[in-house]
């Protein structure tokens, strides 16, 4: 793909994620290949990777409070968990797909030899840190980007922006969030190889949201930009509160739970106090990262408040 069709706005969210690639170039894979297996092992070293069928425990995602879950067999308990760990690393990849892409919209869009340099180092980060995850997997990854809400949103922010909205939405609040996010998987990972891996791509993170702030700081927004800021953010929190595997994925083990059921969950794993936190933590980084215009007209759309109805802005 280059990066005039990248920005071609016909594309599909599909195509830019490359589900179903067209004309493998077998040779081509194998040469990648080649590169990628050196580069692992200059990561991890030669021993064969410890492989988990789960990487991060009941705790993580406040299982340990649900009645129904603690009911459990242990089998389905570890299924449980097994599905949200594949999803957690799913995600995972897929936000570093969407990286990429990033940086190739970037690529074109550079107006100077450092930001071209800056760029192309980015997107060869993305892809080292895509592989970097992929060997944790037990099965192939989700091959259908609407197992999370935010994914489908993000490949339509990439496609269609200018280049300042870019740089706010993706590189300094969607970068500053993913940080925040990898943070919390690396603290309560239960395999060291995992944690030292998303060690390794958090200090990269940290430079690639470091320079977006100092993008940032280089554009000068038109009222649509704001405009357009404010939608996507407003799209991106939305995502993030519909969000909610536990239940997803109970009901992918033991099939369609009960209205009383699914309430008791709620209740019992916090998910509206969860999802404030959430909230919470978002209006701070929309706060530091956005003009104060965007966070005020969020704020006023009542984005930020749990009983708003689902209006758009
Ligand atoms: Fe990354
Ligand atoms: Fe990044």
């Amino acid at each position: 793909m280059t990066t005039h069709q990248l920005s071609h706005s016909l594309i599909s969210i599909d195509q830019l994620f490359m589900l179903n690639g067209k004309n493998e170039v077998p040779e081509l894979d194998r040469i990648n290949q080649r590169y990628l297996e050196g580069l692992l092992v200059s990561h991890w070293g030669k021993a064969p990777l410890q492989k988990e069928s789960y990487y991060w425990n009941a705790e993580r995602f406040g299982l340990q409070y649900s009645t129904l879950y603690k009911s459990l067999s242990e089998q389905d308990q570890r299924k449980i968990l097994e599905l949200l760990s594949h999803w957690n690393l799913s995600l995972s990849y897929y936000i570093e797909t969407s990286g990429g892409l990033y940086s190739a919209k970037m690529l074109e869009l550079s107006e100077n030899k450092n930001e071209r340099a800056f760029y192309s180092i980015f997107a060869h980060d993305e892809l080292v840190h895509q592989q970097l995850f992929t060997p944790f997997m037990q099965g192939p990854v989700e091959n259908n980007i609407d197992f999370h809400p935010l994914l489908r949103p993000l490949g339509q922010a990439i496609l269609g922006q200018s280049k300042a909205v870019l740089i706010y939405i993706v590189q300094v609040l969607l970068e500053g969030f993913g940080l925040a996010h990898y943070q919390a998987l690396k603290e309560d990972c239960r395999s060291e190889t995992l944690k030292n891996t998303f060690g390794k791509i958090l200090a990269d993170e940290a430079r690639h949201h470091g320079a977006g702030l100092v993008m940032r700081d280089q554009q000068i927004l038109t009222s649509e930009d704001k405009q357009e800021l404010t939608t996507l953010a407003s799209q991106f929190i939305r995502a993030l509160q519909d969000a909610d595997w536990i239940r997803k994925a109970m009901t992918q083990v033991l099939g369609p739970l009960s209205s009383d059921q699914n309430h008791l969950i709620e209740k019992e794993i916090n998910r509206p106090q969860v999802l404030e936190a959430r909230r919470q933590k978002l209006a701070h980084l929309i706060k530091s990262s956005l003009p104060e215009e965007v966070y005020l007209n969020l704020e006023r759309s009542r984005v930020f408040d749990h009983s708003a109805p689902k209006a758009s802005v």
